[in-house]
């Protein structure tokens, strides 16, 4: 393996280090929901504080577009942190870039930590754009990825800031990837389980098929599928663009290897107080959603679980927040908790929220903190904001010795 800095390896008494962390975390009505991503940062913002070195946070919250959007500010972060870190001072600040920026960057004590604001705000953050990464740069000494779920995109403040400043891996970062790189080699027969509702992890889903021997798909994913096979999907979520895509992997000849649901649990809303009725993928009703898998497709997927040595799972198979349609999940959860011959890798923050809230965490082989750069890593896949750290280290490896 390439190597990379490690926080530990610089010396950061009394500088200023920016770290990118991870605080895309769910929120509602200003409060976050889960502060599991948030954890995930803590070890090294502890050690950096231990070392008595100034804490510059930058992150991103959910997908505003580039633009100002006040239910993705990081008010509630700084508030979570503050519950976190409560001998800490910790100082949020409604921008990210600017001169009251540098000014309180400067001002502030060793000990002390400086939120700024919600990186994709700027459109340029997800442009990878170099001044902008320039102006981030320039308020520390040090630049720390603390963010591995993140770490598949190239975006400015993982890829190309790592040009400005000697780089380095957060503890959890190294962490991740020690538990992640066992999965490289996967013990056959190998099965990824794809759910969610984001359908832009069908680009992964191609990924999965070169190294899976079957991918199972539920969630949002397996409407696209269906649609693209010609069956009617009533109003379950999917769009044009994720259609296409479905219709051009179905035309390889490892499509075979992907397993669609038989079955579905519908209705016309998720809090309708009508009873949820369980149909064929044939009979779906057009005015209504599919909110969960079905029992035949429970039953299906374990058949091939069964048997598996490795199985790979990332994103939720029904819509687990709303009970009755967390069954199909909670099935399968617990059906491969119980699988000891099997490694068990678990990506995603909605999968591992579902894991944990079954209290199975402990009977997996791994729950990862993330869900596309996950998968993208599993896949073989070069994430770019580590290429970025390991060019970083080539750079600076003479000036830093590794401990
Ligand atoms: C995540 O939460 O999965 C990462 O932070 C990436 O978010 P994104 O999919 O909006 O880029």
């Amino acid at each position: 393996m390439k190597k990379r800095f490690r926080v530990i390896d610089f010396p950061v008494d009394n500088k200023t280090v920016l770290v990118r962390a991870s605080f895309n975390v769910p929120i509602k009505n200003k409060k976050v929901l889960d502060n599991k991503k948030i954890q995930v940062s803590l070890p090294t913002i502890e050690y950096l504080l231990q070392r008595k070195a100034k804490i510059v946070l930058i992150s991103h919250l959910g997908r505003p577009n580039g633009r100002f959007n006040s239910s993705l500010t990081l008010d509630p972060i700084a508030k979570e942190l503050k519950k976190l870190l409560p001998k800490t001072n910790i100082i949020k600040l409604d921008h990210c870039l600017g001169r009251d920026v540098r000014k309180t960057v400067k001002e502030a004590q060793p000990g002390e930590i400086i939120l700024l604001e919600n990186l994709r705000f700027h459109k340029e953050e997800e442009q990878n754009d170099t001044s902008f990464a320039h102006s981030l740069a320039n308020l520390g000494d040090y630049y720390i990825n603390a963010d591995f779920s993140t770490s598949h995109r190239k975006h400015a403040s993982l890829h190309v800031i790592t040009k400005f400043l000697p780089s380095a891996t957060g503890l959890s970062v190294e962490k991740e990837l020690a538990s992640l790189s066992q999965a490289l080699k996967p013990k056959k027969p190998f099965i990824w389980i794809l759910g969610g509702a984001k359908l832009d992890k069908l680009s992964i889903l191609n990924n999965a098929l070169k190294k899976a021997d079957y991918v199972l798909v539920g969630g949002a994913l397996a409407f696209s599928f269906l649609k693209a096979k010609g069956f009617h999907v009533g109003m379950s979520k999917t769009d044009t663009k994720s259609i296409s895509i479905a219709k051009k992997i179905l035309k390889k000849k490892s499509s075979k290897k992907i397993i669609l649901p038989v079955d579905f649990v519908v209705n016309k809303r998720s809090k309708s107080r009508a009873k949820p009725k369980i149909v064929s993928i044939q009979e779906i009703p057009m005015d209504q959603v599919g909110f969960d898998i079905g029992p035949k497709t429970v039953k299906l997927f374990k058949t091939y679980l069964q048997k598996a040595k490795t199985i790979i799972w990332n994103g939720p198979l029904g819509y687990f927040e709303v009970r009755p349609y967390d069954q199909g999940t909670k099935q399968i959860a617990n059906f491969i908790s119980k699988l000891d011959s099997a490694t068990t890798i678990i990506g995603g923050g909605e999968t591992s929220e579902a894991i944990k809230e079954m209290k199975l965490e402990k009977k997996m082989t791994h729950v990862s903190t993330g869900g596309g750069a996950t998968l993208a890593f599993l896949s073989g896949e070069k994430l770019p904001a580590l290429v970025a750290l390991e060019k970083n280290y080539k750079r600076f490896k003479k000036k830093f010795k590794q401990t």
